[in-house]
């Protein structure tokens, strides 16, 4: 009669499903017109219940396929001047600050650290943009990114939710209340 803890477990997770129906949203350094900018996208695959082994009943969305990984450690004070992605890539801060410019509009800067924040998607190839985007490191540490470039530069399908500047942080928030609850 009694429950076991883990069924408990399990519908406390079902019960939560139900309400969850969001997608993660990231900010792109996109281009339009060939100009680099800032958009904010939500991406399409939703966040699911994992079934995995170890995490199941935690929300999971799939990124789609990936090409390779690199791991840059780049100084404090470092400017990389201005340029393209070379590839439609994902990034991902671990530490450090990356401050991201726009050549032709000095009105908007993305200041990236680690965190929820701090994975992007680059796609200002030089397909698109004439001139790219540029970063500098103000920080006082080393700043540490990943880049993930796509399986056959793939973009993720996904939905424009601001084509003029980057996710703000209450995009971010929709899975705290169930992270915490
Ligand atoms: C990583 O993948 C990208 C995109 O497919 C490719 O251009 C690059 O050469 C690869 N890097 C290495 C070291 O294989
Ligand atoms: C510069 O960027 C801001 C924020 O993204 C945007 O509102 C503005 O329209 C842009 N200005 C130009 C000239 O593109
Ligand atoms: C992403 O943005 C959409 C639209 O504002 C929102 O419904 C959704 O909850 C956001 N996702 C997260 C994880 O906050």
């Amino acid at each position: 009669m009694a429950m076991s803890l883990s069924s408990l477990y399990l519908s406390f997770f079902a019960a939560f499903d139900v309400v969850l129906a969001t997608s993660l949203n990231v900010t792109a350094i996109g281009a339009k017109d060939g100009n680099s900018r800032f958009e904010c996208w939500e991406l399409d695959a939703p966040f699911v219940s994992s079934s995995q082994t170890g995490i199941a009943g935690s929300q999971t969305t799939f990124l789609g396929d990936v090409s390779n990984i690199t791991y840059n450690v780049i100084p404090a004070g470092f400017d990389s001047g201005v340029h393209n992605t070379p590839r439609n890539q994902w990034i991902v801060v671990l530490n450090g600050l990356a401050v991201i410019t726009l050549p032709d509009n000095s009105s908007v800067t993305v200041a990236t650290t680690p965190g929820e924040m701090g994975l992007l998607f680059a796609t200002d190839t030089p397909e698109v943009s004439r001139e790219g985007h540029g970063n500098y490191f103000p920080g006082v540490s080393e700043t540490i990114f990943l880049q993930v470039p796509t399986k056959d530069g793939a973009i993720p399908e996904h939905k424009v939710l601001n084509d003029d500047g980057p996710c703000t942080p209450n995009k971010y928030t929709a899975l705290r209340g169930w992270a915490t609850g």
